[in-house]
């Protein structure tokens, strides 16, 4: 029994999809506990691709039970069709496989015009460039007790009630943007549809985990975003509105700390961001176009560009102290094939002093000079290799001198986007 929670340790992108669908492969229960439909992966599995943005891609699997725990945004429509467009590829999710928290929080339509309303309202500098999924807005409710939680949906004349009151908070704010308004009738009947639909898959998680803890089972908790998007302890306000952070699998689901046994962190060998916000190590020059060819930088969910840069151990240090991470998954190290030196951050200067954390805000984040260490780099391929020993000596070496930054050691190398390119030095599941 072992129960292991995957975050990202930069700002999200690090490749977690393909890590997590590995070790789903050794997990009986996985769980999302925070974010929305923000994030967003794409597996190919038999040919077939299948893409993800709220449902765990370990529904795939026919014996393993999936969970979307209380600290998640639920989009009802996208969730029903996420669930259709895996009916439609031969994988029906019944409420065996899939149960949803009564106390997660619905995203309502007025969250996403309220998204997309405010960013475009702000200034240009001052846009967090969200994704535009209502994310936002519907942790905004939530705070301040204003939300509408999935279970809510069963009490039509509360529903109802709650609807009536948001509804008309949130019109008076799009008139003031001069956005079109939403109807408490239109809204009501829509997502009385949805509650019929998702009646059947509402439950207690925390209940759920917890027996399947006691029965031995080996629970996954999959963090969406990364480090940096934390609301919390990323560079806000250029953050996502969740805590992305390991502490989190806890509150996102209603599961007890004492429980978890192992923390992986997912590194992507160099950095990547998509939206604003300081990004201290980001390239403006061709190996910065480079890298962004060859790792198919663009977003799952959004398809923008990502902007890239080289790997920041200072980023990925605030990772391993924040979430306690016990082991790495370094991801997408065949993308630095071909580069003559490679360059690591392993501090900041900011008006002359040196600092190995992050600074506490986004404005000196912007300002600081990374402090780069070189590393070699090598012109072999990499998407042969299955053992730590298949990889050329300076690709060693870059995980080795990775490792000894973090101070934790790599448990998965991912050397190309196929299941298959995965060097796997430590299974979580069977160490922990
Ligand atoms: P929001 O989560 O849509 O509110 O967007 C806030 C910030 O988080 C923006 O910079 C987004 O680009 C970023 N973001 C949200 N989800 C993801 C993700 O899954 N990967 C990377 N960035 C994300």
């Amino acid at each position: 029994m072992a129960n292991v929670v995957i975050v990202g340790t930069q700002w999200g992108d690090e490749g977690k999809g393909k890590v997590v669908d590995l070790l789903t492969g050794y997990a009986d229960c996985i769980v999302r506990f925070q974010g929305g439909n923000n994030a967003g992966h794409t597996l190919v599995v038999e040919g077939k691709q299948y893409i993800f943005h709220l449902i765990p891609s370990g529904i795939l699997y026919e014996d393993k039970r999936c969970f979307i725990g209380n600290g998640v945004v639920v989009d009802p429509a996208v969730l029903l069709q996420e669930m259709d467009e895996l009916a439609a590829a031969g994988l029906p999710v019944t409420p065996e496989r899939l149960m949803l928290s009564r106390t997660a929080h619905c995203i309502m339509p007025y969250h996403k015009s309220l998204d997309k309303g405010s960013e475009a309202a702000l200034a240009k500098g001052k846009k967090i460039g969200t994704t535009g999924r209502g994310i936002g807005p519907c942790y905004g409710d939530k705070i301040l007790r204003k939300g509408i939680r999935l279970g809510d949906l069963l009490d039509p004349a509360f529903f109802r009630e709650r609807l009536v009151d948001n509804v008309a908070e949130k019109n008076k704010l799009l008139t003031e943007l001069g956005l079109p308004t939403h109807d408490v009738d239109a809204i009501y009947d829509e997502f009385q549809r949805y509650a019929e639909r998702l009646a059947p898959f509402l439950g207690n998680v925390s209940v759920a985990l917890d027996e399947a803890r006691k029965a031995g089972r080996h629970i996954l908790f999959e963090g969406a975003q990364g480090t940096q998007l934390d609301i919390d302890h990323g560079t806000y306000p250029f953050v996502t509105s969740s805590n992305t952070v390991a502490g989190n699998a806890c509150t996102g689901s209603g599961f007890g700390p004492s429980h978890i046994d192992c923390v992986i962190g997912i590194v992507k060998a160099y950095t990547t961001r998509v939206g604003e916000g300081p990004f201290p190590t980001e390239l403006f020059d061709e190996i910065g176009d480079r890298i962004q060819k060859k790792g198919g930088e663009f977003g799952a969910t959004t398809g923008r560009k990502r902007r890239c840069g080289w790997l920041d151990m200072v980023v990925v240090n605030e990772a391993v102290r924040l979430n306690g991470i016990n082991g790495l998954a370094i991801t997408k190290l065949d993308v630095l094939s071909g580069l003559d030196r490679l360059r690591i951050a392993t501090a900041y200067e900011h008006e002359g002093v040196t600092h190995t954390a992050m600074p506490w805000n986004a404005r000196m984040t912007g300002q600081v000079t990374p402090c780069y260490e070189e590393a070699e780099g090598w012109s072999e391929e990499l998407g042969e290799a299955r053992h730590f020993d298949d990889l050329p000596p300076k690709a060693k070496a870059y995980i080795r001198r990775l490792e000894e930054l973090a101070g934790a050691p790599a448990y998965v190398v991912s050397v190309g986007p196929d299941r298959e390119k995965t060097i796997l030095l430590r299974n979580p599941f069977e160490s922990a």
